[in-house]
């Protein structure tokens, strides 16, 4: 029988590592998107987990994670409807509170409701104005921070979210990987001409990785770009959140969290701060990254196997690779902590 880990684009940590992601908190839509749905339900896909989002309309308008399918003959929930006090499955009309427990099954109005007829509930928080879930309940972890977010100076620009055939940390790593801007980014973020970069001090403090990234000060990319002297943080290991210090004072930020639809495939949600250009328009801005994402996505969404490896024989690292190897190093220590947690 062939082992699961020998597959194409499987690895032996597959399991560990979803288990390590899921005690974190990840965005699985914006409220936009789930107020938008006339039914005020989504369907949503976190670490494999087939999730349905609702809004019920009570008076706090509570959002709600469950188990997308019903346990009675399996529809899935998401195609049902919220209600003031739970999500309705649209075929039989059983109805299930934000706990996940049946409250209503109207073909037996008198009961009883089976004590097994529960689906499994997960923890929400609307963030930034996207709704995140950890799948883990005995999680302590808290949602990425933003520094932009409660800062009266700055201007944030929500992105559009866009979905990539390639896991999370692949993602992420490209996000903080420094020597393929010469490459990737010629005339946005680097220089043919200039191949080498720096090779950042990387700290780990707080459950963060930080690190600053100082690019040759003589190139112009231009009034939009998020371009100069900036800090990386890494709140978890799928959000990167960068803080650029511009010449002449202004400050910008960009934010992403890539969601791990499943190991080979992400979600990421974005914004962009500025104490600048407060009075002109965001479309620049919001040009400069469409440029760069479009860059970035026919290498990154190209990458074999999607899933990022941990295990350093599997692709080969050079000294200028010094980010991501600290990247994955902290991967592995996160996912060898799970491991050891069974063990
Ligand atoms: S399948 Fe949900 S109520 Fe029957
Ligand atoms: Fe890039």
């Amino acid at each position: 029988m062939t082992d699961a880990a020998e597959l194409p684009g499987r690895t032996r940590d597959d399991a560990a590592v979803t288990e390590m992601l899921a005690a974190f908190w990840h965005p699985v839509c914006t409220l936009d998107e789930l107020r938008a749905s006339a039914t005020r339900v989504l369907p949503v896909r976190l670490l494999g987990c087939d999730l349905a989002i609702a809004e019920l309309s009570d008076d706090e308008h509570t959002i709600v994670a469950m188990d997308d399918r019903c346990v009675h003959r399996s529809t899935r929930l998401s195609v049902g409807w919220a209600e003031a006090d739970g999500l309705r499955c649209a075929y039989h009309g059983w109805k299930w509170d934000g706990g996940g427990r049946c409250i209503e099954i109207p073909s037996m109005p008198d009961g009883p409701i089976p004590g097994r007829a529960r689906v499994r509930a997960y923890r929400t928080k609307v963030v930034y104005d996207l709704v995140w879930v950890c799948l883990d309940e005995r999680s302590s972890a808290e949602i990425p921070r933003s520094v932009a977010h409660g800062d009266p100076a700055v201007r944030i620009v929500p992105g559009v979210p866009y979905t990539w055939s390639v896991s999370a940390l692949r993602r992420v790593e490209n996000f903080v990987d420094l020597a393929h801007f010469a490459w990737v980014h010629v005339g946005t973020l680097g220089q043919r001409e200039r191949p080498v970069p720096p090779l950042p001090e990387i700290e780990r403090a707080d459950g963060e990785l930080r690190f600053t990234y100082d690019p040759p000060s003589d190139f112009d990319a231009g009034g939009a770009a998020m371009y100069g002297w900036s800090r990386y943080r890494m709140p978890m290991p799928c959000t990167v959140s960068i803080e650029f210090d511009l010449a002449g004072g202004a400050r910008r930020t960009l934010w992403m969290t890539a969601s791990p639809i499943d190991l080979d495939t992400c979600r990421c949600f974005w914004f962009m701060g500025r104490t600048d250009d407060l009075d002109g328009p965001d479309e620049p801005h919001v040009e400069f990254q469409r440029i760069v994402l479009a860059q970035d996505e026919p290498v990154v969404n190209n990458q074999v196997p999607r899933a990022l490896p941990l295990d350093p024989a599997d692709e080969l690292s050079v000294r200028t690779d010094k980010v991501s190897i600290e990247y994955r190093r902290w991967l592995r220590e996160l996912v060898d902590a799970r491991i050891g947690a069974h063990a």
